[in-house]
């Protein structure tokens, strides 16, 4: 942890770090310079929005544990070691709740296929050290008593938790003001480039704004910034994600919740997930779809996510649905975020964080912090510089991808 922020000198002339996106990720990239004592400044129309506003925030490091991405478990679980210090930090920064609720997950099967993919699951986490405990389907149905009789098994993980992305949003937001974050409400236009370095940006309005490093956290678009080299561009996609919210039953004083804590399943190939807050709301996610940059909330895909979540939790239905909404998530070729110094001197990336940006966030900021500090990026994030998706830089960072059995 380092020391709280003495507030930078705010200055629109020449901030020592420039960056281009306000989501939660540019915020806390922001936030964590600020605390070095850097002048930042962030540049979006609408800072506090992007993928955030439709992530349902489980911090899952466990439960959504793939093969192959044995490097990226080490980062994520970094992450979310770093969360509660985090949320005591900004919440204190912010003088805002953020949501962080230490519930636990339950990943359920609702017949043999996807308990056998759970099986597999169960084995992978075992090796690789994650607590995680295989559940009857009747255990599970004592933890849950709303899921359907059918269950027929599950794993119980208590150390992945939630917090509120709307919140985190906003709470980065204030504390970036509170530390003297300059913003600028406008497109970045360009980047611009002299003698070899980047040296800022050019709003849409025209103006130009020269920064002593900038950072390029633009999400999804972060691949698609004029101005960048072709090679230094990063190789980021669009994965859509629709997500449903929901509004809970207020129980009785002493009577069970609807659901008491996180709750997955793997629906016919489809992942599901339902994330019940502590103000009322339930979060209900996620398609994932290659559609480029369509946003369009589509029949079918509630459908899907309705039907699915039904076959899990009958109750469900009875639910008032309160917003449907739909997200992109930034996506590299390895699943994983790309963080820290490009091959562009000047420009740093933090972006292409995939399912994985807000729990990430912490460990992003710190990461980012030090590297624009520095100029070297902290040990544990080295795995995901950019270098590795250049032919020059991958063999010279090739980290060996531990093999699964
Ligand atoms: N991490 C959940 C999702 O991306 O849908």
């Amino acid at each position: 942890m380092h020391p709280p922020a003495t507030p930078s000198v705010p200055t629109r002339g020449h901030p020592d770090v420039l960056v281009i996106g306000g989501g939660i990720i540019g915020l806390v990239t922001a936030w964590r310079a600020a605390g070095r004592g850097l002048t930042a400044a962030v540049v979006d129309p609408a800072p506090g929005g992007g993928a955030a506003r439709v992530a349902a925030g489980m911090l899952a490091a466990v439960t959504e544990l793939h093969y192959g991405e044995q490097t990226l478990l080490g980062l994520n679980l970094a992450s979310a070691r770093r969360y509660p210090d985090f949320t005591a930090e900004l919440e204190e920064a912010s003088g805002q709740r953020i949501g962080y609720r230490r519930c636990g997950t339950l990943a359920v099967a609702l017949d043999a296929d996807d308990r056998a993919h759970l099986r597999e699951l169960h084995a992978l986490q075992t090796r690789s050290g994650l607590d995680s405990q295989w559940l009857s389907g009747r255990e599970c149905r004592r933890l849950e008593p709303m899921l359907a009789p059918g269950v027929r098994g599950g794993l119980r993980v208590d150390g992945d938790h939630q917090v509120d992305p709307r919140l985190l949003a906003s709470a980065l937001l204030i504390a970036c003001e509170r530390a003297g974050v300059v913003f600028h409400q406008e497109w970045a236009e360009r980047l611009t480039v002299d003698g070899g370095r980047a040296t800022g940006v050019e709003l849409a309005g025209g103006e130009g704004l020269p920064a002593g490093q900038v950072v390029l956290a633009g999400g999804s678009w972060s691949g698609r910034l004029t101005g960048v080299p072709e090679a230094v561009l990063p190789p980021v996609r669009p994965v859509k994600g629709q997500v449903l919210r929901l509004r809970l039953p207020r129980m009785p004083a002493g009577s069970p919740a609807f659901l008491s804590r996180t709750v997955r399943a793997v629906v016919r190939g489809n992942p599901l997930y339902l994330v019940p807050r502590e103000n009322g709301e339930l979060v209900l996610g996620a398609t994932s779809e290659e559609q480029g940059w369509d946003t369009t909330v589509t029949a079918g895909g509630v459908y899907e996510l309705l039907r699915d979540a039904h076959e899990l939790v009958p109750g469900i239905t009875e639910l008032p649905l309160v917003e449907t909404c739909a997200g992109l998530r930034p996506t590299s070729p390895d699943n994983a975020p790309l963080l820290g110094p490009s091959a562009l001197p000047g420009l740093h990336l933090a972006t292409g964080h995939f399912r994985n940006g807000v729990l990430l966030t912490p460990v992003t900021g710190d990461a980012m912090a030090e590297a624009l500090a520095t100029g070297r990026l902290p040990e544990e994030a080295r795995p995901f510089s950019p270098a590795r998706f250049t032919a020059q830089g991958a063999e010279r960072a090739r980290v060996p991808e531990e093999q699964p059995v």
